[in-house]
């Protein structure tokens, strides 16, 4: 995404006004005035594209890229993927979901096509060609939008056969399914993979092995789905970049695999300001950020984001003064290079018509909103210079899709919810607080080039990744880990002998038990005396307490309470150059805060503001060849002080104090 600006725009369904086109007018000269360059096309034009099977009807667009064109707005062109026309599913009822309880969908929705159905795959593939043949290389395209969040799954016997298949290139034997699984349980051994069927509320939900592979198939389908889509489009001759949107928080699909498949990964923004506190939900918002960035280790694109408020969370709140921009803002910070929104232009009716735009129904320039997308587009005007920066990131943390799906449906130690979203947040944020760039990592990733890596409860370990940890420690890295690692392998079959596996010795400690709290239960972690300097006397902790055995590693904390108390809570120990950390139990906020100073000041990693940062203000960085743009926003309620790195004001106040919502790039020569 060269050409040095900042995308700005948003998803735009002209094709929802064609018989008003006095309004794609007005359109045109709103998208000037708000800075608008680019647009999302196409992505659920798919009935006005192909009304009838085999007929297109591309003109229309044809005229509005044009249009577009003229007025100096790029485009996004979508594959219409997202959602069917009612003739395909008539026609082809194969394409209509089977949900788990093997009930098979009726027309209706979107996101709910059979990603197998080798006919939904040629319509696919048919109108893909076309689209690519016509527009690929019109210049105002600058991207392919591929379908439209990826998601779901379906039990149809399609995608049980493709599963099938998938399991017989994994094991070649039933014998080998057999073993990996542990079937003997409960005589549930399989004689041929014609038996296995995928896991349903009617049938099989004990066996892990198969959850774990049903849930790896599913997202390897959906990516070769995808992966079909992009052929298509590369076979009609369009070498365009590719992108698909991404989500918050969504875990079906493995991210850190589809992005390889991807030339830019993109992803829809959609916090729920105002429920929680600004700050908190700056950092999760900030966390995904992050996980996109780090999904290519480039710029991505904020691709959706609401201008106004949603209508499909619980409740719809309006963004108040100042709020677009900093999430705009936050966006750009965290490594996107562009802020796009959904929508453009609200619909007339159906379920969308209540939610922000750009251009809400009634058509005039002068709402509160399309002033603050105007104070957006000249705010990404006067940073455009960041466009294509880099971030670098000497501290990470680790979030491996696999080790989700393996904790998430495993019976384990609490039913009632690990917490391990939380856990990981917690992390995140300690090492956010002290303005260091955080890069997500899974376990695939290379851990070479970090400083500091938190790695909260890896209950699963891939083949190779105890190894992995065990050379970044050896050769001078500080990792921690902590309670519920390195207990089953990647099929949810527990390690023997000892536990966390093949990292006993680097930890220099094994696990024992681990005990379940209620939600009302508490334990505390800690040091009697106060022997650790950094660390405070006592933190409570709460979900799980891991009881370990110490062998060479050293007791920094231990436990407060019950028949484990006195036991250790926090190990430290001395492998080869490097230090590894493990945590025992789910402590507060306060304690990763006072870990993880601690631990970044034992290794000279600073905050880049001198005095660190005020509760609320999130700060990070961005590179390019010559320059550091340093990006801070205040995201609590009240003013905060503030020391910088001595540089050039690029955007915002020159001044110390940051208003709440308040926006600052300063530049810096390298
Ligand atoms: C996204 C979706 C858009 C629109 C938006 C509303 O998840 O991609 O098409 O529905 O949500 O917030
Ligand atoms: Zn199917």
């Amino acid at each position: 995404m060269s050409g040095g600006y900042l995308l700005h725009g948003g998803d735009y369904n002209p094709e929802q006004w064609l018989d008003m086109p006095e309004v794609l007018e007005t359109d045109i000269v709103r998208f000037r005035e708000a800075k608008i360059n680019t647009v999302t096309l196409g992505v659920f034009s798919w009935a006005k594209l192909e009304p009838r099977e085999g007929e297109y009807s591309f003109a229309w667009l044809e005229q509005i890229i044009d249009r577009l064109y003229e007025n100096g707005i790029g485009v996004i062109l979508a594959t219409p993927s997202g959602a069917r026309p009612h003739w395909l599913a008539d026609r082809y009822p194969e394409v209509l979901r089977v949900n788990a309880s093997r009930q098979r969908m009726v027309f209706g929705g979107r996101h709910n096509h059979c990603l197998t159905s080798p006919a939904y795959r040629e319509k696919v593939r048919q109108i893909d060609t076309r689209l690519a043949e016509r527009f690929g290389h019109h210049p105002a395209v600058q991207m392919w939008h591929i379908s439209n969040e990826f998601s779901g799954d379906c039990h149809c016997p399609l995608c049980q056969e493709a599963f099938r298949g998938w399991l017989k290139k994994r094991y070649q034997t039933i014998e080998a399914l057999n073993e990996s699984w542990c079937t003997t349980f409960w005589s549930h051994t399989y004689d041929s993979f014609e038996q296995v069927e995928s896991p349903s509320p009617i049938g099989e939900r004990s066996i892990m092995g198969l959850e774990l592979d049903w849930k790896r198939f599913v997202s390897d389908q959906t990516i070769d789905f995808m992966e079909q889509e992009i052929r298509a489009l590369r076979s009609a001759g369009s070498d365009k970049p590719v992108t698909t949107n991404l989500m918050y928080r969504f875990l079906q699909v493995d991210y850190f695999k589809l992005a390889k498949k991807i030339d830019l990964v993109s992803w829809d923004n959609y916090p729920a300001w105002q429920r929680h506190t600004l700050e908190e939900t700056a950092q999760r918002t900030a966390f995904w950020h992050d996980v996109m960035r780090s999904l290519k280790k480039a710029p991505f694109l904020m691709i959706e984001s609401s201008p106004g408020a949603t209508n499909w969370q619980g409740v719809s709140k309006l963004k108040r003064p100042g709020m677009l921009r900093a999430t705009s803002f936050q966006s750009i910070a965290h490594g996107s290079d562009g802020a796009m929104y959904f929508q453009m232009r609200k619909s007339r009716g159906a379920e969308e018509k209540f939610h922000g735009a750009v251009l809400d129904h009634y058509d005039g320039n002068d709402t509160r909103t399309f002033g603050d997308v105007c104070e957006t587009g000249e705010m990404l005007e006067k940073i455009s210079a960041v466009t294509g920066a880099k971030t670098c990131a000497q501290a990470a943390v680790l979030y491996d899709w696999e080790n989700i799906w393996a904790m998430e449906g495993s019976a384990g130690p609490r039913n009632e919810g690990l917490h391990y979203q939380e856990s990981v947040e917690k992390s995140y944020r300690a090492l956010r607080r002290l303005g260091l760039n955080v890069d997500i990592l899974d376990q695939s990733s290379d851990l070479g080039g970090y400083r500091l890596i938190s790695a909260p409860m890896q209950y699963l370990f891939h083949p190779g990744f105890a190894q992995k940890v065990r050379s970044y420690v050896a050769g001078g890295g500080t990792f921690v880990m902590s309670y519920w690692s390195g207990v089953v392998d990647e099929s949810d079959r527990c390690f023997l002998g000892g536990t966390p596996h093949d990292l006993m010795d680097v930890f220099g400690l094994r696990s024992e038990e681990i005990d379940g709290l209620y939600d009302w239960e508490e334990n505390e972690i800690c040091q009697p005396g106060k022997t650790c300097a950094g660390l405070g006397e006592s933190y409570s902790c709460k979900y799980l307490c891991q009881i370990v055995k110490p062998a060479a590693a050293k007791t920094l904390m231990v436990y407060g309470k019950d028949f484990y108390a006195g036991t250790p809570a926090l190990l430290e120990n001395q492998y080869g150059k490097g230090t590894a950390y493990y945590v025992c139990a789910d402590a507060e906020q306060a304690f990763y805060e006072d870990l993880y100073r601690k631990l970044a000041g034992d290794i000279g990693l600073c905050c880049p503001a001198p005095g660190g940062l005020p509760e609320g203000v999130e700060l990070t960085s961005r590179e390019t060849a010559d320059r550091i743009f340093y990006f801070a926003q205040n995201f609590s309620e009240k003013e905060a002080v503030l020391s910088l790195p001595k540089g050039e004001i690029l955007y915002g106040k020159n001044s110390d104090v940051l208003k709440p919502l308040e926006n600052l790039v300063l530049v810096v020569k390298k």
